[in-house]
């Protein structure tokens, strides 16, 4: 396992869905599902998510799509698994994967916040063009853009079965000048009445629209665009391959 990867994914793994919950993603697998519909030539089957990470999304539009799960994360893939047992799930990165096969719809969510240079986000977009058939269609919905990037504050959690997680994440970019930005969360784990404090730094990358749009094009998709996405300051970038 990459070692580099933020503890949540690795030992706090079996807790993420009591950071955020399956039940909240039904709005956003249907916005993806929708825009997957409208943009490819004929009704689209079969989808590739990279970076799937908790399977969130994936418990949703997997009563639409045969889904074909990636994530780097061996954790991950584990609670996904017991989340979504009839999707395949692969171990690999985005930036590399080759599985040899096309599909209707490559999905990457969140997940491509994770990559932090240009470089890397223009490989995970030739991992996307190498998976998409001909008349299908790449969705990216990063957290936001250079233009959408605010500094914050925000918690939350859910309570389990006998266990219970809160957070607190605090977003705030130590140099405007690059293009990373700092999530540092605290994480309060309830295991019956015993309470541990437990801190997580996440690295984020922050790219322009244009960039985006750029990349995407560069990368062989014949029209790339910007959609809003699920809630208010949220885009989404909608990359269609030419049938021919
Ligand atoms: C926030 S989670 C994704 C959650 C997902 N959107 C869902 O619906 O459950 C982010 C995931 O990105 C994965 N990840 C980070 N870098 C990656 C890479 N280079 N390739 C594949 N997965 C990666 C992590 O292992 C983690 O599982």
């Amino acid at each position: 396992m990459d070692e580099a990867l933020p503890r949540l994914y690795r030992e706090f793994a079996p807790w993420f869905h009591l950071l955020t919950a399956p039940a909240d993603y039904a709005d956003e697998a249907e916005l993806y599902r929708r825009l997957a519909a409208e943009a490819c030539a004929v009704p689209p089957r079969t989808l590739l998510e990279l970076g799937s990470g908790g399977g969130n999304n994936a418990s949703h539009y997997r009563a639409h799509f045969q889904a074909t799960l990636a994530d780097l994360s061996p954790a991950m893939l584990a609670i996904s698994r017991e989340l979504n047992p009839e999707c395949e799930h692969i171990e690999g990165d985005m930036r590399s994967l080759r599985l040899g096969r096309l599909f209707d719809v490559v999905l990457v969510h969140d997940a491509v916040m994770y990559l932090l240079t240009g470089d890397d986000l223009r490989a995970c977009m030739a991992t996307a063009f190498a998976h998409c058939r001909p008349g299908g269609v790449a969705i990216f919905a990063p957290d936001c853009t250079r233009e959408t990037f605010t500094p914050g504050t925000s918690h939350g959690g859910h309570d389990g079965d006998g266990r219970a997680l809160r957070y607190l994440e605090w977003t705030w970019d130590p140099d405007p000048s690059d293009t990373q930005y700092t999530v540092d969360f605290a994480y309060l784990l309830r295991e019956g009445e015993s309470v541990r404090v437990e801190q997580d730094r996440h690295i984020f990358g922050l790219f322009s629209r244009d960039e985006w749009l750029a990349w995407l094009r560069e990368a062989g998709f014949a029209e790339a665009r910007v959609t809003p996405g699920v809630e208010e300051g949220l885009e989404v970038f909608v990359a269609c391959r030419a049938a021919h």
